[in-house]
C-alpha cells in the first residue's frame, strides 16, 4: 500500500486564520511552513482504488493536489469516495461535507462516532440531497476486518473523548481509536493515530507489531496548552499525550522498530518551526515529523 499524508496539522491548521502566534506568523512568512488538517489517503494494489483516513476542512484541496487522486482522462468525476473515520472531531469530519459532488460517500466509523455524524451534525439530512451515504462499521482490531481497497481495516480503541458538540454523548471507549490498515498481500501494517490520549496496553502491542506508526503530536510538552493560554487544561488532560516529557510520547516511541512520524500538529508546537532544536531531539531517537503530501510505500 502507498500512504500519502495529506496534512497534519490539528484543528486550526498551520497558520490558524485568528492566529499571530510564532507558528503561525512563521508559516505566513514561510509558506513551506503551512500545514493543512491532518487526514491519510490510502492506495491499494490497483492504482486507482484510494480511500481516505479522516476528512478535514481542506479535503477536496487535498484531492486535487495529488495526481494519484484526480479522476484520469475521460472517466467521470470519482465516483465513489470511502472514508475511515478515527473520531468524530470536527477537524477530521467537516470534509465530509465538502465531498457531495461524489455519487456514493461510504464512511467506515465506530458505533459512537456514526450516531455523532448523524444524529447531532445531521450528515444524512444535510447530504442524501446530493449524495448517497452510506455507513459502515469498523470493527475493532483482532477480530475480522473490513476491506476497503484491498486493505484490511479495523480500529484500536483508545479513549472516550467526545468532541465539544457531543460532551453529553454516553461514553464509550471507541469515541477515538487509532485506525489500523494492513496490506494482505504485502504483509504490511500501519496505524494512525491523531489522537493518542493514552499508550494503552492495547495501543502498545499494535505498535509493537507495526511496520509505520502515524501518532499525535499536536503537543510538544505537557504544559504548553496551559502555558501559552490557549486552554486551561494540560495536553494530556485535553486528550492529547505530549511528545516530550515524563509520559510523552517520544520516550515510548523510539523503542519500536515501526518508522514513527508525528502528525496533527498544533500551531503552537516548536516543531512548526523546522530550525526549531526540538528536532535533533527527535532525529536522535530515529523519530520523524511528518509533512504535508509524503509518499510512503510500505
Ligand atoms: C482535538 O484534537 O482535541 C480536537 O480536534 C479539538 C477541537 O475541537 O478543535
Ligand atoms: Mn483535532
Ligand atoms: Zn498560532
Amino acid at each position: 500500500m502507498l500512504l500519502l499524508t495529506l496534512g497534519t496539522a490539528a484543528g486550526g491548521g498551520v497558520p490558524q486564520w485568528n492566529c499571530a502566534c510564532p507558528g503561525c506568523s512563521g508559516a505566513r512568512a514561510h509558506p513551506d511552513r503551512r500545514r493543512s488538517h491532518d487526514s491519510l489517503a490510502v492506495l491499494g494494489h490497483d492504482p486507482s482504488s484510494w480511500f481516505l483516513v479522516n476528512a478535514g476542512p481542506d479535503i477536496t484541496d487535498h484531492l486535487e493536489a495529488h495526481p494519484a487522486l484526480r479522476p484520469g482522462a475521460g472517466e467521470e468525476r470519482t465516483p465513489v469516495v470511502r472514508v475511515l473515520l478515527t473520531d468524530a472531531e470536527l477537524d477530521h469530519t467537516l470534509g465530509l461535507l465538502r465531498l457531495r459532488e461524489a455519487r456514493h460517500v461510504e464512511i467506515h466509523a465506530t458505533a459512537p462516532v456514526r450516531a455523532a455524524l448523524r444524529a447531532r451534525l445531521a450528515l444524512d439530512t444535510v447530504l442524501t440531497p446530493y449524495t448517497t451515504l452510506t455507513w459502515h462499521d469498523l470493527p475493532p482490531a483482532g477480530g475480522r476486518p473490513a476491506v476497503v481497497a484491498g486493505i484490511e481495516v479495523s480500529a484500536v480503541p483508545l479513549s472516550t473523548k467526545r468532541p465539544r458538540y457531543a460532551a453529553d454523548a454516553p461514553e464509550d471507549g471507541t469515541w477515538v481509536v487509532a485506525a489500523r490498515l494492513h496490506d494482505p498481500v504485502r504483509g504490511t501494517t500501519a496505524l494512525y493515530a491523531p489522537a493518542l490520549a493514552a499508550w494503552t496496553e492495547e495501543f502498545a502491542e499494535e505498535a509493537a507489531g507495526a511496520d509505520c506508526v502515524f501518532v499525535d503530536g499536536t503537543f510538544w510538552d505537557d504544559e504548553e496548552p496551559k502555558r501559552l493560554g490557549i486552554s486551561s487544561r494540560t495536553s494530556t488532560g485535553m486528550g492529547h499525550l505530549p511528545v516530550d516529557g515524563p509520559g510523552g510520547t517520544a520516550g515510548l516511541l523510539d523503542r519500536l522498530p515501526a518508522r514513527c512520524l508525528y502528525t496533527h500538529l498544533n500551531n503552537t508546537n516548536p516543531l512548526v518551526d523546522p530550525s526549531a532544536p526540538q528536532h535533533g531531539l527527535l532525529a536522535r531517537r530515529g523519530l520523524e515529523v511528518a509533512q504535508d503530501g509524503m509518499v510512503i510505500e510500505l
